[in-house]
């Protein structure tokens, strides 16, 4: 029996038979708590099967935003409805489509707009191609959205002894447990948090998509890898005395502590970079230093750069928009950074403070050869609360 034959044979009994309460429940509820829905906001559920998301995200979002389930079982979605019927979740609906063909402009129609949030649960491990259903599904999401991937592995450590059980149990759903579709938030999102659950059964990540809206034509938006170093420090160097002149091993070992590392590329050559920390990343730096010992959650930017044959063009704004997207995502309180006071940038100094940074100390470092301003400024929505650390995979 194919997955689809089972989940149209077994619609009415997959709650009952899905170990949602003793096993995966905890999945959707982490992944929901760490995208943190609000009011009014828009979310796909990508290959929502019976609705099991629906009634924690109409919580959050209602009563004026939406949900969109979208599923390819007719049979999943009808449980799906009674579900929505029966607890009055009137943000639901539901839309029958094969995930691989989804229609992004149908979905955002659907929802009223671009969606603000992305969730797959226990889904795209059963997807003939993970990847094509969720560049379908991102499609039709705001730049900046945040996004969500809940899935399954093999259990490991003293849990192993119940692989074989989970494997035979995600056979039968269809699922793919060597597919690990949350890899797909490494090469399209931000900020990507994970956790680990039920002996590493279950994968939780969450990120947020980049906001690419702004970059000009030829222009696009990558993580960077400690392999770039060497184009990094031609870019790095000619920026100078604006950011310290970094031998490129230095460099790919910043990128290798970086808890943000972004790169705009045309051409297939590197044009600008972001590096940002997270904090109690093992970074000797005075200026992150001080604002470490500040106490407040934050993500500091240690350098970005843009070539002087792409300046303003709007490309530093953009590096800042997925800066500002990923310590939103993260439920980071501040962006943090310094300019240079002396020598003086003030052409630095006014674009930071258009993005709204404010001083808050200067200090002399470098053995007094420089001094720098020290900025802050706020994520917009973000939380007192910091939650995790860093993704795994
Ligand atoms: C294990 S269920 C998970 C359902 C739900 N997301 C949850 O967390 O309970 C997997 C669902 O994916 C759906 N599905 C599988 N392949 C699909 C595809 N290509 N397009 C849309 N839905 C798909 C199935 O119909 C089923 O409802």
């Amino acid at each position: 029996m194919g997955s689809r034959e089972r989940y149209r044979s077994g619609a009415r009994l997959y709650d009952a038979l899905s170990a949602e309460w003793p096993v995966y429940r905890i999945g959707r509820i982490e992944a929901i708590r760490m995208l943190d829905p609000q009011p009014g906001e828009r979310v796909l559920d990508l290959g929502c099967g019976t609705g099991l998301n629906h009634p924690l995200l109409h919580a959050a979002v209602a009563p004026h935003g939406r949900v969109l389930g979208v599923d390819r079982s007719t049979e999943m979605l009808a449980v799906a409805r009674r579900r929505a019927e029966r607890r009055g979740l009137d943000s639901v609906r539901l839309l029958e489509s094969d995930a691989l063909e989804l229609d992004a402009q149908r979905v955002v129609a659907e929802l009223g707009g671009p969606a603000d949030i992305v969730i797959a649960t226990y889904t795209l491990s059963i997807m003939a191609d993970p990847a094509q259903a969720w560049q379908r599904a991102i499609a039709a999401a705001r730049p900046g959205a945040r996004v969500a991937i809940v899935d399954m592995q093999p259990p490991t450590g003293a849990a192993r002894l119940v692989a074989p059980l989970a494997r035979a149990f995600a056979g039968f759903g269809g699922a793919d447990l060597d597919a690990h579709p949350w890899r797909l938030l490494d090469r399209t999102a931000v900020g990507v948090r994970g956790r680990s659950l039920r002996g590493d059964h279950i994968q939780v990540r969450t990120g947020a998509l980049p906001m690419t809206l702004a970059l000009p034509d030829g222009v696009t938006l990558r993580p960077l890898v400690p392999a770039d170093a060497d184009q990094l420090a031609v870019l790095n160097d000619a920026a100078a005395p604006a950011v310290p002149v970094t031998p490129p091993a230095d460099l790919a070992e910043l990128v290798g502590i970086a808890g943000l590392a972004l790169g705009l590329e045309r051409a297939g050559r590197l044009v600008g970079f972001v590096i940002a920390m997270r904090p109690g990343a093992d970074y000797a730096s005075e200026n992150y230093a001080f604002f470490e010992a500040r106490g407040v959650d934050h993500l500091y930017v240690d350098r970005i750069v843009i070539a002087a044959s792409e300046r303003g063009a709007g490309l530093g704004a953009v590096l800042y928009d997925a800066v500002f997207a990923a310590a939103g995502a993260e439920g980071r309180r501040e962006v943090t950074c310094e300019v240079n006071l002396d020598p003086p940038n003030p052409g630095s100094l006014a674009f930071h403070e258009r993005l709204g940074f404010r001083s808050v100390g200067t200090q002399a470092t470098k053995g007094g050869t420089v001094t720098v301003s020290l900025l802050a400024a706020a994520v917009p929505g973000a939380t007192a609360a910091s939650l995790d650390g860093g993704a795994t995979s």
